[in-house]
Parts: structure tokens; sequence; C-alpha cells
């Protein structure tokens, strides 16, 4: 139907007999002659329409906004002076010969370039907000990533294989999307949270490097990086240890920057383990962007009389920590409430702060409601580890550990935003030495910190048993700019250090037969060492696309409670369904 796309047309087509197809971006009326800024996947063409040809101006004057156009005609170079630089056919403009309205159009819900649309409007009529140039362009981006990350791992000699959606539950620690079965009343299906016991099976397989862009399902809380339904980019491979996966994963996403985004990324990613991440960074997943660091200074502050800090700086699972913020000793009373009601919802109790107005000055140049309860020396030291400068201020978080991280964690991001300390550029990173086993004080067991297929750094299952908490795992994480593009690990090949990692997690033998005992006995048939990772495909092509939630690169995404607003998805089914699958449910109410 088509000769060109509209966005493709250049001077070089001066001249020529063109035919283009698209929607109505915008019609203008100029005097006598019509404007149409006809719109496809390419671009933008400005099409005009002379009175001389009545029929077709009378034509020409009834289009309106997302009309569905073929036109023919001759392309020629706008005239002197009318050339739009802001647009790449800005040079050129379709003089028409020939109008043929393909479809015409309702008044679309909203305008395409109105920026302060609804998500909700937009999700309904998601086909309309797809037409956007931005949209073109973020899924055209992700269509790039995901076939350069094929054609990478093929000649990698990764192969690509599917693995089942209608499965049993997969632990990745997340609530199941269920399915029941009909032909097994009272039984169900789970929807795969990730491929991940099949790419092991695959390896004892024998299929030694594999890859899948594999849809993963996960009941949990969404927020603008996660979405109930997302994509992986999982792989897995036999016979190399974690030092060979991550270089070879950074090969892949420095080429990968290099061919889509043409973007130089560092030699090699620095590794972080996840203790120095938490004390640094109060995050395993830090942005390097960001230059603000905590500092630990509870050991200055155990026996200060101020209990707010005394108690956690004594309290082995306490921790006193100071955040300096260069040039801060400017907010506001105003702007420091506000940062205390943010760690707030991370659960601390309070932001005690010290503005540095002189430094030289020694306690005289200081500013703060706590200063009275420090010694001389603890504040000397505090200055000094923090490099506190004159104009700054310095934040401090005191309480259980897991607290002080979490708020001062996101409060240094938050600050850095606001206070336009984020620099330019793509820092990745390995988060690296996990713990194995992290403790659930309040229901006094042992949870996996990665999943529970993870290997620990020994190979002696007495010895893991014995000292759970002390042992690492052999877990690494990418991280880019502050997100968690994907983790992975070595897995366990051994079937007695499965089942005693299972049993520290309180899955009995018994159990552990029940949910995977056919992962159990695969191990006992010839297992190779393997492992592998996974990355978070959306987030990976969300932050290329500079896009802020993973929902603005999905085609299809789902709203922050899982529901499809173009479909209406989920929604109600019969009874007739229902009885079938031998499920009585109360119907929701209408
Ligand atoms: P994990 O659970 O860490 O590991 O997931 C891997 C990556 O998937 C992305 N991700 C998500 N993206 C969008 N929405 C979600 N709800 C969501 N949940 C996770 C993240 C994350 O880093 N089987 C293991 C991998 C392995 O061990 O090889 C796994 O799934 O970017
Ligand atoms: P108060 O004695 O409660 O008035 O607190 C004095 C200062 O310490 C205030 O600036 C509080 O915001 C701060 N503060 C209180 N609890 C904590 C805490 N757990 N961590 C950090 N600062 C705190």
């Amino acid at each position: 139907m088509r000769t060109h796309y509209c966005g493709e047309l250049k001077q070089q087509h001066i001249g020529q007999e063109i035919t283009v197809c698209g929607w109505v971006n915008r019609r203008r009326d100029h005097g006598g002659v019509i404007f149409v800024d006809l719109r496809d996947r390419k671009g933008m063409l400005q099409v005009v329409f002379d009175p001389d040809d009545a029929a077709m101006f009378a034509d020409a004057e009834r289009l309106r906004n997302e009309f569905v156009l073929k036109v023919e005609g001759k392309l020629r170079i706008r005239p002197e002076g009318t050339a739009n630089p802001d647009m790449p056919t800005g040079e050129v403009e379709l003089l028409a010969r020939k109008l043929h309205i393909l479809n015409s159009s309702e008044t679309p819900p909203f305008q395409l370039d109105d920026d302060e649309v609804h998500d909700d409007l937009r999700l309904k009529y998601r086909y309309i907000d797809l037409r956007r140039p931005d949209m073109q362009y973020r899924m055209q981006l992700r269509a790039r990533v995901t076939h350069f990350l094929r054609s990478w791992l093929e000649n990698h000699e990764f192969m690509d294989i599917e693995t089942p959606m209608l499965t049993r539950a997969t632990p990745e620690g997340a609530r199941d999307y269920l399915v029941p079965s009909r032909t097994y009343s009272g039984t169900f299906f789970a929807l795969p949270q990730s491929p991940q016991l099949f790419k092991q099976l695959l390896m004892m397989s024998g299929m030694d490097r594999y890859y899948q862009i594999a849809r993963c399902f996960r009941d949990e809380d969404l927020r603008a990086d996660r979405q109930p339904e997302f994509t992986q980019l999982d792989i897995e491979t036999s016979f190399m240890q974690e030092d060979d996966i991550m270089s070879l994963m950074e090969d892949m996403m420095r080429e990968l920057f290099q061919s889509v985004m043409n973007v130089s990324v560092d030699a090699e990613f620095p590794r972080i383990s996840y203790a120095n991440a938490m004390e640094r960074f109060g995050s395993d997943k830090p942005d390097l962007r960001i230059s603000l660091e905590l500092v630990t200074v509870s050991d200055l502050l155990a026996d200060v009389e101020f209990k707010v800090f005394s108690a956690p700086a004594r309290d082995p699972q306490g921790r006193v920590a100071a955040l300096r913020i260069p040039g801060g000793n400017s907010l506001t009373r105003k702007e420091i409430d506000g940062y205390t009601e943010l760690v707030g919802r991370y659960g601390a109790k309070g932001l005690a702060y010290i503005k540095c107005n002189d430094i030289d000055q020694g306690r005289e140049g200081l500013q703060s409601p706590i200063l009275k309860f420090l010694p001389d020396e603890a504040i000397a030291e505090i200055l000094r580890r923090t490099r506190a400068q004159s104009g700054d201020l310095i934040f401090f978080g005191a309480d259980r550990a897991n607290i002080v991280n979490d708020s001062l964690g996101a409060l240094r991001v938050k600050i850095a935003q606001d206070l336009n300390l984020v620099e330019d550029g793509w820092r990745f990173l390995w988060v690296v030495d996990f713990p194995m086993f992290e403790h659930d004080e309040r229901e006094d067991r042992w949870n996996a910190l990665h999943h529970p297929f993870t290997a620990p750094n020994t190979e002696n299952a007495d010895e893991l048993e014995a000292d759970p908490g002390n042992f690492l795992s052999r877990a690494y994480d990418m991280v880019l700019n502050g997100t968690e593009l994907g983790g992975g690990s070595i897995r366990i090949h051994q079937q007695e250090m499965q089942l005693r990692v299972l049993k520290l997690l309180g899955i009995d033998q018994q159990e552990a037969e029940e949910k995977f005992g056919f992962l159990l006995t695969a191990l006992n048939y010839g297992c190779p060492p393997h492992g592998g990772i996974a990355f978070g495909l959306d987030r990976m092509v969300m932050l290329m696309a500079g896009a802020n939630s993973i929902r603005d690169v999905m085609a299809f995404p789902k709203t922050q409670t899982a529901a499809c607003l173009l479909t209406q998805a989920p929604a109600p089914v019969s009874d007739q369904q229902l009885k079938e699958l031998s499920i009585r449910v109360r119907k929701p109410q209408s």
C-alpha cells in the first residue's frame, strides 16, 4: 500500500512520487491550504492539500485526529523559511494528489502529546497510548535489546529452550498465581515465579548452556519496578564458576550498551560485598552515581548520655550511622521535617542532625539539638570520619541496623536527587558475598537470602548446619544505577547438601520429597556443577529508556493493583466453568 514510511523521507526523496500510510496527528487549516501531520512507526511527515482539487480538499476538511490515511503525491522541499528543524522530516513535505481515508476515528480520549494524562486512561486505551512517539521508541528499543541479547547468546553457544507455564510452585519467595486443574479436581498448577528448577534440570539434561526470555508470575506487592507478570532473561550454564559467569555477563552487558545505546561501559564492574554495601550505602543495590556514604559511629557513642544513641550503639544488632550532606547546612527546618517523615516510613524514630556552620570553631561552630549530649572527642571524631566541611549537615540514624540501613539508605538517594547530587552515567556493579541465611527473629527460623538452591561457600553440610548464620552463599547480583538488574548463583549439585539446606529452612525430608522430589532425584543421576543468573528484562529496558516505571516499557502492563484495565481482567467466570473445576466461590459484588 505504501512506498515509504512517513518518518524516513528526506531531501534525497524530493521530486519522487510517494505513497505513505498513517494516522492524522494534527490538521491545520492555513488560508486555503490544509496541512496534516501524518504519523507512522518511523515518525511524522507534513502533507499539504491544495484547494485546486475541490473534491480532495473537501475530504481533507473532514479529517480529524487519528483518522487513518493513505496519501499519494510528490515530495517537495518546503518553501523558504518554513522548514521545521525539530522534525527529522522538517525540510520536506508531501504535496497530496490523492487522498484515501482508510478509516475514521472517534475523538481520542486524550491528546497524544498531552503529558498529564492519567495512567489509568492510558492503560484502558493502550493501543492509542502506544501510538505516541515515545512509546513507539520504547517498544523499538525493547525489541532491539531482545534481538541483541538473543544473537549474543546464540553466538556464545547458548541454546533457547522453553519451559512450562503450567507447573508446580517454585520457591522464589512470592505468592503463586494458581491455575485449577479440571482433570484432577481440587488440584492446582502454579504459574512459574521463574524457570529456576527447569533450568537446573536442563543442566542435568546435558544442555550445557541455556537461555530463555521467560515470562514469570509473582503475586506480590507492586511497585514502580515490579509487575505481577514480568520478563526475565534467564540463563544457566554447566561447568562454570562464579567468576566465569560474572565476566561473561559483564561482556554481554558491555556489548549490549555499546551496540544499542552507543555507550561505553567501564572495563570491569566493581564487586562489593553485601556487608560492605550495607555499611556504606545502607542498601544491597547501591546507586554509585551518588557519592554520599553512611559512616558507622556506634563505637563513639556507646557511653553518651543520649539513650537514643547509646542503646543501639551498645546493641550487637544495633547501629548508629552518620550521613554527611555536602552543603546541607542550608536545609530548612521544613525540609528536615520532610526528611524525618521519609525515614519514619522505614521505621526510624527520628532524624538527629548537626549543622556545621564553621568547622574551625569546634563546638561553637556547630548547631544541633543533640549537641549537648555529645562529648568533644566524639564530636571531633564524627567530623573527622564524615569529612565534614563548613556548610555541611550531618544526619544520624540510630536503631536496629536494618532500620538504620533502610532509612538512611533511602534518605541518601532522596537527598541526592533533591540537591542534584546524582552524577550522570551508567554505574554497574556486582554485589557478592551475601549471607547464606537470614535469621527471622519473630519466627525464630532461617530464611534463604537468595533461593534454596543456591550453594553455600562450604561443601561441608555438617559445618553449615552447626553455624548457618556464619556462611556466605555463592550468589551474585548485578546492580545498575540503584536498580537490581539481575541475580544468580552457583547451585547446589549434591542431594545431601540440598536436603540439609532445605532442612535448615524448615523443610523436612518428607516435605522436600513432596515438593521437590523430582529435583532431589535428578541430583542423584549425574548432576553437573552448574550456575546461572536471571536479569529483569523490563528493568533493563526501563533504565536504558530513561523511563520511571517498568510499565512504560511493557506493551500491556497491569495496574498497581494487578488488574488489566484494557481487557478488564481478572473477571468473573460462568458457574458452569467453576463447576467443571470443582470450585465454589462467592461471586464478587458488582
Ligand atoms: P530473582 O528473584 O532475583 O532471581 O529475579 C531475577 C530478576 O528479575 C527481576 N524481577 C522482577 N522484575 C519485575 N517485576 C517483578 N515482580 C520482579 N521480580 C524480579 C529483577 C531480578 O533481579 N531464579 C532466580 C535467578 C537465578 O538464580 O538464576 C530469580 O528469579 O531484576
Ligand atoms: P528527642 O530527644 O526525641 O527530641 O530527639 C532529639 C533528636 O534526635 C531529634 O532530632 C530526633 O529527630 C532525633 N532522634 C530521635 N530518635 C532517633 C533515632 N532513633 N535515630 C536518629 N535520630 C533520632
